[in-house]
């Protein structure tokens, strides 16, 4: 292998396009391919067709400096390299399954690429797929080609654990790389090829089966998933238990070692494209085998009640939302993102509109995004103070930094009903004013 070997990457999403710029600021040769020949004209350009922090710098440079190349032919991506990462998506499908659509479609152009190539070639499945998928899409590749795999061509499983909004530097510092491999030689050509990538910062690598691979990212999920719901069903409890908060609890479990800081927010529930989806294909993946995993149901369940949280808050504090007005600050599923993908804002919002409260929303990013999903259900603000202005009440639903300076006695003053519900905990309670009326998760009465 070549110190950094050329690579393709199929499929230019968050996971691909974030792994494909990062690669090639480190030097590495990188084809991109998708079927979107719109999103490939923007990237062409050095553009991103989504927002993701320090993303479109990188691109540029990437693109500008011949590093990063993309095409509408997959033939010509796998000639010219000696591997290929699939990162499409496997959405939600039907029945909670993932949908392996994409992935099935992307390995059939890899396939006719395969089959026309000479030497040996790395196949990396990255995307997010149920036990046993990748060992199906070996057969499926040797089908097609007629070579075999872990001898003319070798397959990895090789998933990713960045986060939306984080994802340049996620790449670029994994907590630990894990490789699913066919054979030893695909295990060894990945592993150097992330040695490459790494450098100094080479996290601890895990070497494995495949199925063990696939199983590692959904359980990581579901146990990330299963911190908030627990911290998110603790806050709740809170709420009945004068002087109690939520915020103190979490610190004081989170100093334990075993248990650790890191994600125990609590909250208005969790969303976006990874949580809500491999948590239900998980759930049927046990079923498939005839396992009920209670824990990763009652994670699912507890999310599904915590957005309302938000509208009794509002109906506490204000009875019936009819012809109310009511500020939604904050529709991105997390900051620094302008993903609505599974966004809890979505469900509040629809049951706030659903409740008669006339809604004005806000997003210092989503807004784009939140007009193609609400249209003219809501009205939509320019900025957080012209959402509250005149408002009976502010819901904050993510916690942008730009709502964590807002100077809470000032927004008062702009509301109609000074009562401001805040999801996210972003305030600190003991500095709310007099004049402000606040509830908030996981704050007892008080
Ligand atoms: C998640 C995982 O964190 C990544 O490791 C994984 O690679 C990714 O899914 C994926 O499968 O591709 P992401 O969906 O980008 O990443 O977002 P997170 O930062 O994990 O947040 C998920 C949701 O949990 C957000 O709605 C966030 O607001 C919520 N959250 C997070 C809390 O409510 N409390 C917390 O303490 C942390």
């Amino acid at each position: 292998m070549t110190e950094k070997p050329p690579v393709s990457i199929f499929g230019l999403g968050y996971v691909g396009l974030t792994f494909a710029a990062t690669l090639a600021s480190r030097g590495f040769k990188v084809v991109g391919y998708d079927i979107d020949e719109g999103k490939l004209e923007l990237i062409k350009r050095g553009k991103s067709p989504f927002y993701e922090p320090g993303l479109e710098e990188l691109l540029a440079k990437a693109v500008s400096d011949g590093n990063l190349t993309v095409t509408r032919d997959p033939g010509e991506a796998v000639a010219g390299t000696d591997a290929t990462f699939i990162t499409v998506g496997t959405p939600e499908g039907l029945d909670g399954r993932a949908d392996l659509t994409q992935l099935h479609s992307a390995l059939k152009d890899l396939g006719k690429g395969l089959a026309n190539k000479r030497s040996w070639h790395l196949v990396v499945i990255r995307s997010t797929v149920p036990p046993g998928t990748s060992r199906s899409a070996a057969k499926l590749l040797e089908e097609m080609t007629g070579k075999r795999c872990g001898v003319d061509f070798g397959l990895c499983m090789n998933p990713e654990f960045l986060r939306e909004g984080n994802a340049v530097e996620d790449n670029l510092n994994p907590d630990r790389v894990v490789i699913g491999e066919c054979d030893k030689r695909s295990g060894d050509f990945l592993e150097g090829f992330y040695k490459a990538f790494l450098g100094e910062r080479l996290p601890p690598i895990l070497r494995t089966s495949l199925e063990n691979a696939e199983l590692i990212k959904y359980a990581n999920n579901a146990f990330l998933a299963m911190k908030i719901s627990f911290i998110n069903m603790i806050a709740n409890l809170c709420e009945r238990i004068p002087y109690a908060d939520v915020e103190e609890v979490a610190r004081g479990i989170g100093l334990d070692k075993r248990i650790g800081p890191y994600f125990l927010k609590a909250g208005l529930g969790w969303g976006g494209s990874c949580f809500p989806k491999d948590l239900k294909a998980l759930l049927r993946v046990g079923e498939d085998v005839g396992v009920d995993l209670p824990l990763v149901r009652a994670t699912v369940e507890v999310n599904e009640r915590q957005p309302y949280k938000a509208v009794e808050f509002a109906e506490r504090a204000l009875g019936d939302l009819r012809g109310k007005r009511v500020a939604v600050l904050g529709l991105a599923f997390k900051p620094n993102t302008d993903d609505m993908r599974g966004a809890v804002s979505i469900k509040i919002v629809n049951k706030l509109v659903e409740k008669g409260a006339v809604v004005v929303v806000y997003d210092p990013k989503a807004m784009p995004n939140a007009k193609r999903i609400f249209g003219d259900k809501v009205e939509y603000a320019e900025s957080a103070l012209d959402a509250i202005r005149g408002a009976d009440c502010a819901i904050f639903v993510t916690e942008w930094d730009e709502f964590k300076s807002l100077k809470l006695g000032e927004v008062a003053k702009l509301m109609k009903n000074p009562i401001i519900i805040d999801g996210r905990r972003i305030f600190d309670p003991r500095t709310i004013p007099p004049t402000v009326k606040y509830y908030a998760i996981g704050l007892g009465w008080r």
